[in-house]
């Protein structure tokens, strides 16, 4: 009777456990706990023999039966448990097709680019031809051909690289001129984009920056058309139609010398403290000029039949202009978080 009592505390004591059992782990323990070495059902199976004969068949019976639950019921509970457990893993490693995908950012061309291509765009529908030249350019076609002898004191106005082999990085575009009057002869009419290189490193210069040279070469070329065609295609890029001054300058290439005022994109003129002008109302966009006789020369092009002008304008100005960029650095130090954000407030841009 003692025993029958006992059985009944232990099998009570068991669903107990097993209502409460999360875990595989913790059906592990059960297990021990009960049918284990000293488990307390194998303790109760021991204690069999000590029974009155007449009480052994019927308690160990009980005990058997007992067992047998118990490892019925473990097994169904593993079994719960591991599906759940598998059931769960499976939703959380589901891939949910209908989600909407993360969004991916698109590439774009760098502002720089952007406005080169615009420009050769434009004057390209003004008939003009994309001409190339090297980077590592020879003294000859960065100066001396553009008028520009080794003791002339315009050789300052370029801080220039010379490699060791008095090659150098070319200070500007206007090498290509005459490399094309070379290579075309006249009539003329080409623009060349592309890197330039200087000895400057500020916040207005950067030693690397970008130009676009224009040439028209051909007969009686007058300074109405280049005034025209400098205008149209301002006016074409930045898209309205902006007041333009000439002002006299100089360069060795170019005689007369001229420099290209656009009215301030910004301000036009009436923002005193417009931090694009500075007030002037004026910015400078270009220079330009009609293409001197030597170079021509140079070209071997006869300066008495023919004649041209020249311009280089500079893309990197040109792109923050229209852009709204206030700090060239902003263009070379490879942030593009500064773009994709729509520019910083600070700086007054514009999106592109
Ligand atoms: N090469 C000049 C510079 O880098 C710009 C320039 C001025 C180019 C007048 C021209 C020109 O073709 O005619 O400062």
């Amino acid at each position: 009777m003692q025993d029958l009592l006992n059985i009944k505390a232990v099998r009570d004591s068991f669903i107990e456990s097993l209502n409460n059992a999360k875990t595989l782990q913790e059906l592990d323990e059960i297990r021990v706990k009960f049918t284990g070495k000293k488990g307390d059902l194998t303790l109760l199976l021991r204690s069999l023999g000590k029974l009155p004969p007449e009480e052994r068949k019927e308690t160990g019976q009980e005990l058997n039966k007992l067992r047998d639950e118990i490892e019925y019921s473990l097994t169904q509970a593993g079994k719960k448990i591991r599906d759940f457990e598998n059931e769960k893993q499976e939703i959380n490693e589901r891939i949910d097709v209908t989600l909407p995908e993360r969004g991916r950012l698109s590439g774009a061309f760098h502002p720089v680019l952007q406005t080169m291509h615009e420009i050769a765009d434009i004057m390209q529908g003004l008939g003009y031809s994309v001409a190339t030249g090297p980077e590592k350019e020879e003294d000859f076609y960065n100066f001396e051909c553009l008028n520009v002898p080794s003791w002339h004191p315009a050789r300052d106005m370029q801080d220039t690289f010379y490699f060791a082999d008095g090659t150098l990085l070319r200070t500007h575009t206007s090498p290509v001129q005459v490399r094309a009057m070379l290579e075309y002869g006249a009539p003329l009419r080409i623009i060349c984009p592309g890197k330039v290189y200087r000895r400057d490193n500020d916040v207005t210069h950067s030693p690397m920056f970008n130009q676009m040279e224009g040439l028209l070469v051909d007969k009686n070329v007058s300074f109405s058309i280049m005034k025209g065609t400098m205008t149209e295609m301002l006016n074409a890029f930045f898209g309205k139609s902006l007041k333009s001054r000439f002002r006299a300058s100089y360069f060795p290439f170019t005689e007369p010398s001229m420099e290209l005022d656009i009215e301030c994109v910004e301000c036009s003129g009436n923002d005193p403290h417009c931090r694009v002008c500075h007030g002037t109302g004026w910015l400078e966009v270009a220079g330009m000029g009609m293409v001197h006789p030597n170079v021509i020369r140079a070209g071997k092009i006869d300066p008495d039949k023919y004649n041209g002008f020249a311009f280089g304008i500079g893309l990197d100005r040109m792109a923050m202009l229209k852009y709204g960029i206030g700090d060239l650095r902003l263009l070379f130090d490879g942030n593009i978080s500064y773009f994709l954000s729509g520019f910083d407030s600070k700086e007054g841009g514009k999106k592109c």
